[in-house]
């Protein structure tokens, strides 16, 4: 029956991960994969997600949750993406489901967009995390590239960005990262922001934010909820994933929130139900354990406060990480700027490295990463800092 069946390619980021653990050697650093570890390397449970467990260990049943999930997780989560006091919440506009973390949030809306408006395609931005493309694949939505990152500069490719948004046939779908752009480090600026709001409107574009890493950009989740809030004052009716990965550490509980913002109520009511029977025939209803811990933490302004106290120790700690890497790299005398490295900002730092560097960075000092040469500076620790300094400087040698 599967004598056909090759052996799939290895996932670009996730086989990183695969190969780090396949390693003996006790020198390996894994800065591939998007995971927050403290400065000892182990991986972080946050204070407020044991005390969230404790709370919920004694009164939660074990009960399927309804298709469209928790609805409490569900409020709350708006409430961080739109804002405490937003109209849209009060006048009930906006279509939201529970879903499997951000993955599964973009996978539900790709999958609604093919449904409902099957003749779309959306614009992606170059570059962008690699299960962006495998989403809209699988749901076979058409993908666009459009500008976004400037390898010159290492920022931002605002004027390309800007043609790419004008160019565009009037209404289109763009997939944008509402902050903490994964893989660059790589945000637009406020004002930037504001132009590209006012361009989308002139183009009746459709912005669908993916927010994975709200809170890892400034330390405060209010504030990296910003570019989705200028669009929102602009008047623009937007779509939103959200994921309680990174900013709770809840990777493994696959917690997150799909959001549409619509016209009215009714609207809203339509596609939700819309959003809950693509649902059902996938997973039927979206996992307990991780909504409960999510909606007792916001729900709870005092482990609401501490969860916030958390992300920002969380985002402190990488912040100092990237200028510990680049004064190691300068300290050896690299010839080469590494300015990007702390002008960068959230999980990732978009070194530079080309794949072969990366390669003898993994075979020669068993140093794991993606091959576009994102380093997860949330696995850099004062204890590998140097040695990783070092590798770099070793493979970048002019
Ligand atoms: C990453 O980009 O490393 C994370 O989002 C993890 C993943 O699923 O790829």
């Amino acid at each position: 029956w599967f004598g056909h069946v090759e052996p799939a390619a290895k996932d670009p980021i996730l086989g990183v991960t695969e190969a780090f653990l396949a390693d003996p050697s006790p020198d390996k650093v894994n800065v591939g994969v998007g995971a927050y570890r403290d400065d000892n390397g182990r991986p972080v449970v946050l204070e407020c997600v044991r005390e969230a467990e404790r709370r919920v260990a004694g009164n939660a049943n074990m009960e399927y949750l309804p298709m469209g999930g928790s609805v409490k997780m569900i409020e709350e989560s708006l409430k961080l993406s739109y804002g405490e006091d937003s109209e849209f919440i009060r006048d009930k506009r906006i279509a939201a489901v529970q879903a499997l973390s951000g993955t599964g949030a973009c996978r539900l809306f790709a999958d609604f967009q093919k449904r409902f408006l099957p003749d779309s395609q959306i614009y992606i931005p170059t570059p962008t995390w690699a299960n962006h493309h495998n989403i809209w694949r699988d749901a076979r939505v058409p993908q666009r590239t459009f500008s976004y990152y400037h390898p010159e500069s290492r920022g931002l490719d605002f004027a390309g960005l800007m043609d790419d948004v004008k160019n565009a046939p009037d209404g289109s779908f763009f997939l944008l990262h509402a902050c903490a752009h994964n893989p660059t480090g790589v945000d637009p600026s406020e004002e930037q922001w504001r132009e590209i709001s006012f361009q989308f409107k002139a183009k009746k574009h459709f912005p669908f934010f993916d927010m994975a890493y709200q809170g890892f950009a400034s330390g405060d989740p209010e504030r990296d909820a910003k570019a989705i809030r200028i669009f929102l004052e602009d008047g623009h009716q937007i779509g939103c994933a959200q994921s309680y990965a990174k900013n709770m550490g809840l990777y493994g509980q696959r917690a997150g929130c799909l959001s549409i913002l619509c016209d009215d109520e009714m609207q809203a009511v339509a596609v939700k139900s819309q959003l809950q029977q693509i649902a059902r025939p996938m997973y039927s209803n979206p996992p307990l354990h991780g909504a409960l811990i999510v909606s007792t933490i916001l729900s709870d302004p005092e482990l609401k406060n501490l969860w916030l106290k958390e992300v920002k120790g969380m985002a402190d700690r990488i912040i100092g990480m990237r200028k510990a890497l680049k004064e190691n790299l300068e300290r050896l005398g690299s010839p080469l700027s590494w300015e990007h490295i702390t002008n960068q900002i959230g999980m990732f730092c978009y070194s530079g490295m080309t794949p072969e560097q990366v390669d003898r960075l993994t075979s020669e000092f068993h140093i794991y990463m993606t091959r576009n040469g994102r380093i997860s500076m949330a696995g850099v620790t004062t204890g590998n800092v140097a040695y990783l300094a070092n590798a770099i400087h070793e493979v970048t040698k002019p």
